[in-house]
């Protein structure tokens, strides 16, 4: 009766600041789902992560709604895998401020998301956006995650999150589990579709660079149109054709076909029927996840269920080694009464 083999924990989480991108999906939380069969996932809002760059409250607190229903639309069953919202499950700060203090000015300094970051809000470099790299890897090791699925801009956190479980461990012995970066091959990092040697970003301030995966249909097939590409004809995956690349990585990853397939398919044909084809069968994907994406947001109250659901669990899971971690470095780890669920 029941499971034997152990097995092992995927966890990974996403900002709910602004709809999800078409980036986000084929990098990561349109894999999510898929895990369920193998995995014990983990999903949740980066939320506390997003007041980092100064957010419009009641904007935040709807994000919150609608980037919980998109992970539900994209294919994750709240049944199977915890899915739940960071800022609503209390050991994670607690484990913040922990790894804060072993983690470096210098190491923090040096990661190319708060560099970036800071030249982007020079009027805002505040503490959470150097410790952005902490807050994550409280997330990943609060759980003992074995995998962290997420795109190539946040493979240098979740090493990070290794070094800091590493340091931990040879400390105060075996702790954290050191979790692995688990990156897709193909859609990594896709590009956005007005300037392609930068990453497709929801917030970019050209509306025309992404496409948000709950956008209707002539939209979607609108902006690939004006995809940026190059002055060739040939739809071929080559060096330099950075705009054609990136289309054929989106059409790749969502028809399955290879990058020569994808080549001999569209030969002798010009760039406007790829483009047109591309936004095809974007919007057909994207389609059923829009579909139900607009039936969970007509239901706050169930969101709210669901929310209760995932946090209660996500907290249990994660408490022990929250307890763990307190009672290796001197603190108090006894759960007063209080703060135990009534
Ligand atoms: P966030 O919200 O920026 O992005 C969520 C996921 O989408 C991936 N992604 C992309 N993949 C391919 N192409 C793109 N253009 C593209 N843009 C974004 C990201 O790599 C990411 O996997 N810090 C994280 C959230 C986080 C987290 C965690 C992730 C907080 N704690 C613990 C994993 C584990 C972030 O801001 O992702």
């Amino acid at each position: 009766m029941g499971e034997n083999k152990k097995r092992g924990v995927m966890l990974s989480g996403i900002q709910p600041t602004g709809n999800f991108t078409l980036g986000n999906y084929i990098g990561a939380v349109g894999n999510w789902g898929k895990q369920e069969k193998e995995f014990d996932c983990f999903y949740f809002l980066a939320d506390l992560h997003s007041l980092t760059i100064r957010q419009d409250p009641e904007a935040l607190r709807h994000q919150s709604y609608s980037a919980f229903s998109l992970l539900i639309s994209c294919g994750i069953d709240p049944d199977k895998s915890v899915v739940f919202a960071q800022s609503q499950v209390p050991t994670h700060a607690e484990m913040n401020w922990i790894l804060n203090c072993y983690s470096y000015f210098g190491e923090l300094s040096r990661m190319h998301q708060f560099k970036e970051k800071s030249k982007l809000h020079e009027e805002n470099i505040n503490a959470g956006l150097l410790t952005y790299p902490v807050l994550m890897a409280g997330d990943i090791l609060l759980y003992q995650a074995d995998y962290v699925p997420v795109g190539a801009d946040q493979k240098q956190h979740v090493e990070f999150a290794r070094d800091v479980a590493g340091r931990f461990n040879s400390i105060y012995g075996p702790t954290f589990k050191l979790p692995e970066p688990y990156i897709p091959e193909e859609g990594a990092r896709l590009m956005s579709l007005q300037d392609p040697t930068k990453k497709m970003s929801k917030s970019d301030t050209n509306p025309y660079g992404y496409v948000t995966i709950v956008e209707d249909r002539d939209t979607i097939i609108k902006k690939f149109k004006r995809a940026v590409t190059d002055n060739e004809r040939e739809v071929v995956y080559r060096e330099g054709k950075d705009g054609i690349n990136n289309l054929i990585t989106i059409y790749s990853v969502i028809t399955g076909k290879t990058h020569d397939e994808v080549a001999k398919e569209f030969e002798g044909k010009g760039y406007g029927d790829f483009k047109t084809a591309v936004g095809e069968v974007v919007a057909d994907e994207l389609a059923p996840v829009r579909t139900k994406y607009l039936e969970l947001m007509s239901d706050l109250g169930e969101l709210d269920k669901l929310l209760k659901k995932g946090a209660q669990r996500a907290y249990e899971v994660s408490l022990p080694t929250l307890l763990d971690a307190k009672h290796k470095v001197g603190l108090l780890y006894e759960v007063l009464d209080f703060c135990k669920a009534k």
